[in-house]
């Protein structure tokens, strides 16, 4: 089967949906995701948005803020252009019917750790699900969007695959992308004149994460082999708090579930097993302090008392106003027999967020010609080394706008693209039932893998040992996959491994310890001459 379009768009989160709209304006479009609509990070956002909404705030203090996270290696130009667009964006979503939690005819504004003001909007803690229903809503009411569900994008179509039209690599086109659907087990093609890649992130990369299954870095991953430069991927946010859950406790699928940094910001403490708290011999702000500094608090605590948790503490609060704030913490802690109103939560760090990624500009453009990127598979510069809490959703917001916008222009500058002629898939191959267990240990291997090697404390010990057994997998993933009929777990199984290789190839080029980057073999900041990004770029593509 192929199918062309006008503008194709991969994932379905506040980035493809949003982008969607904005351009349905002008052209048509095809959404492919690979599960169902709403299954995406986005869904499971718990804290909020940040925005400058409050007459006290100023964007000068969200710019301080972010910058301040970002420690050294935000882009100022988009950093200052996010914070600014904010509100309009907002309002966009406000627009279309986003509810966001008011209090007494204002919006009621959450603080978060790293921000100076409280400048949240949520929906209680639940914001990612009313934004994505919001977003899905308007969505489904255009007729010029069609929405493919269970469609896995495999691999993005450049001069490459056009066997009688290979191009300097420099000068690569993105073609739309092979697609692999879900329900028939076939591969088909989707041939657009420009590409949104809304993919999300690759939280799956690590055994503990509060990503959902569908974040196994696919967009990374494709980006990458299509030659699209990659930026800091070194810089994994880690979550200070995601639940502590017995080990036999399977309600949450392959994630943690996330206990929002807005529960310290509404007064929560962190507590050792014997109920000491900590956070003020590592930082003045305490529990407010930015992620990378409470994370890596926890893990020292963890490490040194040889505790397998510590807790965090919302009982000193009113219970009523606990549970108005936070009714999905307290309903899923309470599956787990906590009551959260009287007994203190049992938390661990997790993978939560990729702050580098495919590079794009300040219009949303990779490095490819057509294609497009927003939201978390992007580096657009905005959290530099360290992500400023609820500054994700926002970016996600502003670039797929952006995009759009971009698109336009493409358009109206070059209206008279034909597109080329691009061969079918090669399906050929098998795989007996054996080849699919030994998936299923080697996607364990690397998540396991990253963990041990890749986490919060990194040294060069670790990340050799990391890279040779990725290494290892790679070669083993690559033979199988040329001699295979593809199917899901494999392709995710390919990718993660990319997206693994490229974290530890650009934590082995940075000779320093900058925000989520800590290595004990250089533990302080290297000098400024070498503050700059880890750059990476496939050069067989
Ligand atoms: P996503 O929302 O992840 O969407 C990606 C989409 O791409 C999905 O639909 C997925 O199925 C699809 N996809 C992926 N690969 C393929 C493929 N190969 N083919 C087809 N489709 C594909 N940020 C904040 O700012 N505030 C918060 O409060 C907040 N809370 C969070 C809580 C949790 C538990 C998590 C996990 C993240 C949170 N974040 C928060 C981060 C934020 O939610 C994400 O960064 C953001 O939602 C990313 O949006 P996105 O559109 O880029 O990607
Ligand atoms: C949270 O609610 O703690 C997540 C916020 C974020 O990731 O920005």
């Amino acid at each position: 089967m192929s199918l062309n379009t006008d503008v194709l768009i991969i994932g379905s989160g506040i980035a493809g949906l949003f982008a969607a709209l904005k351009i349905s304006e002008y052209a048509d479009v095809i959404l492919i995701t690979k599960k169902n609509t709403a299954e995406s990070n986005t869904n499971y956002a718990q804290g909020g948005i940040a925005a400058v909404i409050d007459k006290n705030d100023s964007f000068e203090k969200h710019i301080k803020d972010t910058l301040i996270a970002g420690a050294g290696l935000c882009n100022i130009q988009a950093v200052e252009s996010i914070v600014k667009e904010a509100p309009e964006r907002i309002n966009d979503l406000i627009e279309i019917g986003t509810q966001f939690t008011r209090k007494n005819n204002a919006f009621d504004l959450a603080k978060e750790g790293g921000h100076s003001m409280s400048r949240i909007l949520h929906a209680k803690d639940l914001t990612g699900k009313e934004i994505e229903r919001a977003l899905i809503k308007a969505v489904s009411e255009k007729d010029n969007i069609r929405i493919m569900e269970n469609s896995l994008a495999i691999d993005l179509i450049t001069e490459h695959h056009i066997k009688t039209n290979k191009e300097k690599s420099d000068n690569l086109n993105c073609w739309g992308a092979y697609v692999f659907d879900c329900l028939k087990n076939e591969v088909y093609k989707i041939v657009s004149k420009a590409t949104v890649l809304a993919t999300g992130g690759l939280g799956q990369v690590y055994l503990h994460t509060t990503n959902p299954i569908i974040a196994t870095g696919d967009g990374f991953a494709m980006a990458y082999r299509a030659g699209a430069v990659m930026t800091n991927m070194e810089f994994i946010q880690f979550h200070p708090t995601s639940l502590y859950t017995p080990k036999d406790f399977k309600e949450f699928e392959s994630k943690s579930f996330l206990i929002s940094e807005a529960v310290r910001g509404f007064g929560g403490l962190l507590r050792t097993k014997d109920g000491q708290l900590f956070m003020h011999k590592y930082d003045d702000r305490k529990e407010l302090a930015p992620r990378d500094i409470v994370a890596r608090a926890i893990d020292n605590e963890l490490k040194k008392n040889g505790d397998d948790f510590v807790y965090l503490d919302i009982t000193h609060k009113n219970s009523d106003e606990i549970i108005e704030h936070f009714p999905n913490i307290y309903s899923t802690c309470l599956k787990i027999g906590i009551d959260i109103t009287k007994e203190f939560i049992p938390v661990v760090p997790a993978a939560h967020y990729a702050c580098g990624g495919v590079a794009v500009d300040l219009n949303g453009k990779t490095s490819l010609n057509r294609l497009f990127a927003a939201g978390e598979v992007t580096m657009t510069g905005l959290h530099g080394a360290n992500r400023l809490a609820s500054n994700s959703l926002l970016e996600a917001l502003v670039y797929a706008h952006r995009v759009g916008v971009s698109i336009k222009d493409l358009f109206q500058s070059d209206d008279t693209t034909i597109l080329p002629q691009i061969p079918e898939w090669d399906d050929s191959g098998a795989l007996s039932a054996d080849e699919k267990i030994l998936i299923s240990h080697s996607i364990n291997e690397v998540k396991q893998t990253m963990w041990d090697y890749v986490g919060i404390v990194r040294s060069d010990l670790r990340l050799e040992r990391a890279e040779k057994r990725m290494k290892n997998l790679n070669e083993e993933t690559d033979k199988l996959y040329k001699k295979t009929k593809v199917f899901p777990k494999l392709l995710e199984l390919r990718n993660l491994i990319t997206c693994s290789e490229l974290i530890i190839k650009s934590a082995q080029m940075r000779k320093e310890s900058r925000g989520l980057h800590y290595t004990i073999d250089y533990p302080s900041l290297a000098l400024n001459d070498l503050v700059k990004n880890t750059i990476i770029k496939n050069d067989n593509s």
